[in-house]
């Protein structure tokens, strides 16, 4: 009987050579059935490519970054960039509300001891920080995988008045979309300095907003 040859991913999980991993594309698959069902709560029909995730992340300083958090990570394809490019002295915090796809995130990322994965909601985003010790100003970035014009409004302002609280003054908060330049003014409402990345090579084509001076 022929016997496959084993790799290790860059998420330490093992696959096959020669075929995409089958945990992959059942997450994905995951993804889809939830959209389905729950509709703007995910947000997308598809997780996000990897082009998606590497401009969702472009302007971090992996160097001198010390805390970054995820928001909305969904099954992790930003997750997992992020943390190919990590450093150890660097905090990474995720936030996903979906408990399945938390699940997977911590099947995925488990056993670093500087990243945490949270069974949460961004609207309680400042407690989920108060209570890890992070202080005023002590977040270089928010990456955001979040619908978020599509949030309830009272989950938005809760969630923007903590980004505001512990940005640093200098940092980012990055936000997909898959409506390019559609919610420019919306941003721009929230921040004073806001530049879009189109990024055609997602499913369906999008963009990365990044966003800088929290108003
Ligand atoms: C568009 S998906 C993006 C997932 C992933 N970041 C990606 O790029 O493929 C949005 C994700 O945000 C999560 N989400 C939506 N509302 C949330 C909330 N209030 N708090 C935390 N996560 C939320 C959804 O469950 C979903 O996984």
């Amino acid at each position: 009987m022929p016997v496959k040859s084993t790799q290790r991913r860059s998420d330490n999980t093992p696959t096959h050579a020669g075929s995409p991993p089958p945990s992959l594309l059942r997450h994905n698959l995951l993804f889809l059935t939830k959209f389905f069902r729950h509709g703007t709560r995910i947000a997308s029909v598809w997780p996000s490519s990897r082009f998606m995730a590497a401009a969702s992340l472009k302007s971090i300083d992996w160097d001198q970054s010390r805390v970054i958090v995820e928001l909305g990570a969904g099954t992790g394809p930003i997750t997992q960039q992020a943390l190919q490019r990590l450093r150890p002295q660097t905090r990474f915090i995720a936030i996903e509300r979906d408990r399945d796809f938390v699940r997977i995130l911590r099947q995925r990322f488990a056993g670093r001891t500087n990243v945490e994965i949270i069974h949460g909601d961004v609207g309680d985003l400042a407690e989920i920080l108060a209570a890890r010790g992070i202080e005023r100003h002590g977040v270089d970035q928010f990456v955001s995988g979040l619908g978020t014009p599509s949030l309830p409004q009272g989950v938005q302002q809760r969630m923007f008045a903590a980004v505001r609280h512990y940005l640093k003054p200098h940092g980012v908060f990055s936000n997909i979309t898959e409506v390019p330049w559609f919610y420019m003014r919306w941003y721009k409402a929230m921040f004073e300095d806001v530049s879009f990345q189109l990024v055609a090579l997602n499913m369906p084509p999008g963009g990365v907003y990044h966003c800088r001076v929290p108003r």
